[in-house]
């Protein structure tokens, strides 16, 4: 697993028993209540299950429920198509490109750059309760 910089808060991802991943939130800047995103599920066999979805889902809710954070953001590589897709469905919206930040395997890769804010995630927040109200009414 790759060494995460001084995270200020981390979890592991438990399934069936077992530690399958970890997730951090790290590079905190305090006055600007914004810190970054990191997942990764290191047990491949535990991967496309949902899990790394819905561990997303739990940290970006502590993020702005309880750390209260203004600016959650991150940054994957844009041929990291799985992560992306979890990420985009988890409320993060895209901020930009940086072209060729890394050279991995005789190829350039370029870095996505991703974020939600608060009222972007209280709004998701409030219209998954209006769909959850809505399904019991039916
Ligand atoms: C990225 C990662 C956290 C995603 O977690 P996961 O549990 O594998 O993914 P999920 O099952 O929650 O699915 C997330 C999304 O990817 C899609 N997806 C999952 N597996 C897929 C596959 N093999 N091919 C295409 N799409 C896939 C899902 O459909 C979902 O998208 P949707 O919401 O649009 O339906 C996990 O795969 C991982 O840790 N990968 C290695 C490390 C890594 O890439 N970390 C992120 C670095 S920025």
């Amino acid at each position: 697993m790759q060494k995460k910089k001084d995270p200020k808060y981390s979890w592991a991802i438990e399934s069936e028993g077992r530690c399958v991943g970890s997730v951090w939130l790290h590079s905190f800047e305090e006055e600007n209540r914004r810190a970054r995103f990191a997942i990764e599920i290191h047990d491949s066999a535990s991967r496309g299950k949902g899990i790394g979805m819905e561990a997303t889902r739990t940290v970006v809710k502590v993020a702005f429920e309880h750390i209260k954070l203004h600016r959650l953001d991150l940054r994957v590589l844009t041929s990291n198509h799985v992560a992306i897709a979890c990420y985009r469905s988890c409320g993060f919206k895209d901020e930009g490109i940086q072209r060729e930040t890394l050279f991995i395997d005789g190829r350039w890769e370029s870095d996505l750059w991703m974020s939600i804010l608060e009222q972007e995630y209280k709004e998701k927040a409030n219209q998954s309760l209006q769909t959850t109200a809505t399904s019991r009414r039916v």
